[in-house]
């Protein structure tokens, strides 16, 4: 990456026009659309990844290089500005998004860039998957290659891993977290790839037509059940690693592993009917129920597992609560039963997001920990995409005409301003499936392995929890 990539960091509070704090009336959808603009203006501000010379869908340097976020973070950006678009119709930021999700998908096309083998998971793959399936599906404006397209090609490549577990017996199957063989955490098996790769298989499931998805869906969902991961009563646990065969289990719960579930959950109950339909009700109810307690107990997100200790949420859970939100409305979309449960609470949730927007050069910068009700610590991209989530998902009501869309309903051409979604393919696809991750795995890896892979979540709040003891 070129100097400079990482300025976005250290920018913090670029002033707009306004300065006084962030003020929303909760009673009308058009000054919620109009704080929503100015959130979104701002975090946008911390975005450079579209001028010349820097890295389209990066969030700067990665952290082994100076920066602070990981390669996946980028992928919350874009989805949360594709549902910030797709709740406001402001297409102000639709050209950066593309950008950056084409910039980053890969000569495969199958989100697997080699600057960032060095640090790749199934789950940061699965994200950038993710937001391409929400482009698809959204009809978000088309570009020379075919969203699903790229979201297929992730199926494939993990598909094809999950088999080779199986086949290998290291815990009855599964994906791991790391895809290199040679990444710190490649022993780690964890809930969030798996739930991501059953959040792919259920919308593309869902886009397809195709049962297959659904099939393979529901067992990866039985196999993190069996192994534990996800509880009886709906709680969901971090991971566990294959020396022990996924025994020692780190009870670690973090909103968005349950966050994912529930939405595939979801998805999957749409599309099924009968006994496949209510087992999957049956997760979506208890799924919710599990969530809105733990992590909403007062009515707003509160991340258990560090919330409330000063820097002990690492880069990544900063993200969180913006995606879970997004998460719960989309359950309610797909699984109207929910409706009131779910909306209640993304009412509260956003009211106390929004008391915390007074910082920064312009006043109305959010901070992260919403249990404080007010502006408490440094401005940054992940408050404001958090509290970008939190009020765009009021609209909901707005667009409920709009739908999801199918492959055979979707129509690239609506709302597009670029590009017309002819879906010719613009580079070759190259079939994503074997031997991933074995190429250049000594890219950037070489002989410091422990700087340029991240800690896992999980060994970190181990190691928390031990040190507390
Ligand atoms: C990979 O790194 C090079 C050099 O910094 C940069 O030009 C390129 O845009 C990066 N590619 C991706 C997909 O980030
Ligand atoms: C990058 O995107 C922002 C927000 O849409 C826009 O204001 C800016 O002009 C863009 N920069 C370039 C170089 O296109
Ligand atoms: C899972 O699917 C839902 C529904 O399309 C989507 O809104 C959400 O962003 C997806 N999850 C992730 C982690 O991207
Ligand atoms: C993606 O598109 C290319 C060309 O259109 C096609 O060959 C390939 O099979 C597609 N991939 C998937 C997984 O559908
Ligand atoms: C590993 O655990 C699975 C259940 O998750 C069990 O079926 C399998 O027999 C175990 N393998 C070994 C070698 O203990
Ligand atoms: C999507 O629909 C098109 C046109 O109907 C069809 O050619 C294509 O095979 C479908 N793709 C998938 C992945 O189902
Ligand atoms: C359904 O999807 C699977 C997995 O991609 C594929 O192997 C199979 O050919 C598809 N079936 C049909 C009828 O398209
Ligand atoms: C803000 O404070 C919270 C809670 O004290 C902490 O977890 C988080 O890391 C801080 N955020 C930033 C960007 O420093
Ligand atoms: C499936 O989702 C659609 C909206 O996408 C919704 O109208 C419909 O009621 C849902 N089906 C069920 C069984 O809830
Ligand atoms: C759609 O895009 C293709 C290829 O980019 C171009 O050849 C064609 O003229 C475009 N069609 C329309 C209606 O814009």
């Amino acid at each position: 990456m070129k100097q400079g990539a990482f300025s976005l960091a250290i920018l913090s509070g670029v002033v707009s026009t306004a300065s006084a704090a962030l003020e929303v009336d909760f009673a009308s959808a058009d000054s919620i659309r109009a704080a929503a603009k100015d959130v979104a203006f701002d975090a946008v501000s911390y975005y450079n990844g579209n001028e010349t010379g820097e890295v389209p869908g990066m969030l700067g340097y990665e952290p082994y290089a100076g920066g602070k976020y990981w390669w996946w973070s980028g992928s919350v950006l874009m989805s949360t500005l594709i549902d910030y678009w797709h709740y406001t119709n402001d297409n102000s930021y639709n050209a950066l998004v593309s950008q950056g999700l084409l910039h980053q998908r890969g000569p495969n096309n199958d989100y697997m860039p080699p600057n960032y083998t060095a640090s790749l998971s199934n789950e940061d793959q699965g994200f950038w998957g993710l937001a391409a399936m929400q482009a698809a599906e959204l009809n978000f404006p088309a570009s020379s290659i075919d969203w699903s397209n790229l979201s297929l090609n992730v199926w494939d490549t993990q598909v094809w891993r999950f088999e080779q577990e199986e086949r290998d017996e290291t815990c009855n199957g599964g994906l791991r977290w790391q895809v290199p063989p040679t990444n710190v955490g490649y022993n780690y098996k964890n809930t969030i790839s798996n739930a991501v790769f059953i959040n792919l298989s259920a919308r593309l499931g869902r886009w397809t037509g195709n049962a297959t998805y659904a099939e393979w869906a529901e067992r990866t969902w039985t196999w993190l059940t069996n192994v534990g991961y996800i509880t009886e009563d709906f709680r969901v646990y971090d991971g566990a690693h294959v020396e022990q065969n996924c025994t020692d289990i780190n009870k670690a719960q973090f909103s968005y592993n349950a966050g994912v579930l529930l939405q595939s959950a979801a998805f999957l109950y749409n599309q099924t009917t009968g006994d496949d339909q209510k087992r999957w009700r049956d997760r979506v109810t208890g799924l919710t129920n599990a969530i809105l307690d733990t992590f909403f107990e007062d009515g707003y997100h509160f991340e258990i597992a560090c919330e409330g200790r000063d820097g002990a949420c690492t880069s990544d859970m900063l993200f969180f609560k913006g995606m879970v939100t997004r998460f719960l409305a989309s359950t309610v979309q797909v699984a109207p039963y929910t409706k009131e449960s779910i909306t209640k609470v993304l009412k509260t949730n956003a009211e106390a997001a929004v008391k915390t927007c007074t910082g920064g050069d312009n006043s109305r910068q959010c901070s992260f920990s919403w249990a404080k009700s007010k502006f408490h610590n440094e401005t940054d991209i992940p408050s404001q995409l958090n509290a970008l989530s939190a009020l765009s998902v009021l609209l909901q009501d707005e667009v409920s005409q709009k739908g999801i869309a199918t492959n055979a309903t979707s129509s690239p051409n609506d709302g597009s301003e670029e590009g017309n979604g002819s879906g010719s393919n613009g580079g070759g696809n190259g079939n994503g499936g074997q031997g991933q991750g074995q190429n250049g795995n000594d890219n950037g890896n070489g002989g410091s392995a422990g700087t340029t892979t991240r800690v896992t979540v999980g060994v970190l709040v181990a190691c928390l929890f031990a040190a507390l003891l």
